[in-house]
């Protein structure tokens, strides 16, 4: 038994603590939005974050995981509208869609501690994160435009992230 703290509600699973957490998400929790690519941490499609850093859920122990903070795809905003969500949208990013989640959560680990970032940083934060169907130029603009949009709000609220 363990219980892990998933998108701000608590989640007791029956696992051993070596299980990977993407199993836990998928199979036990039904949460479908995270992917199951290559199961070795070489994809990028199993990307959910742990107290705001990006991970590979597959590659990830539940046992290393509890008491944090862990969030997927579903609980990355209230209403899909985080500014990544957003700026896929108007980007049209997706073609199967089925690396994007990955990449969006990969994504917003940058935005969260970088909101200006370069299009050398944005190219090499999202290196690991595969796409068959080479969506890449799109997921950097859709980054870029992401990027301002937060840049934007910080103003307006007067927040002091990086900038
Ligand atoms: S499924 Fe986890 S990195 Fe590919
Ligand atoms: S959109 Fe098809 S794998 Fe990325």
């Amino acid at each position: 038994m363990a219980t892990l703290t998933i998108n701000g509600h608590a989640h007791t699973v029956e696992a051993t603590n070596d299980t990977p957490l993407l199993w836990v998400i998928r199979e036990q929790l039904q949460m479908t939005g995270t992917k199951f690519g290559c199961g070795a941490g070489l994809c990028g499609a199993c990307t959910v974050h742990v107290d705001g850093v990006a991970v590979r859920s597959c590659q990830t122990q539940i046992g290393d995981v509890g008491g944090k903070k862990i969030t997927t795809i579903e609980g990355l905003s209230a209403n899909s509208d985080h500014p990544l969500q957003r700026a896929w949208v108007a980007e049209q990013v997706p073609q199967c869609g089925y690396c994007q989640s990955g990449q969006i959560m990969q994504a917003a680990s940058l935005l969260s501690v970088n909101a200006n970032p370069s299009r050398e940083e944005i190219v090499a934060h999202m290196d690991g994160n595969l796409c068959r169907c080479m969506t890449y130029p799109r997921i950097v603009r859709a980054i870029e435009r992401a990027a301002t949009d937060v840049r934007a709000s910080n103003e307006a609220h007067g927040a002091g992230r990086k900038a």
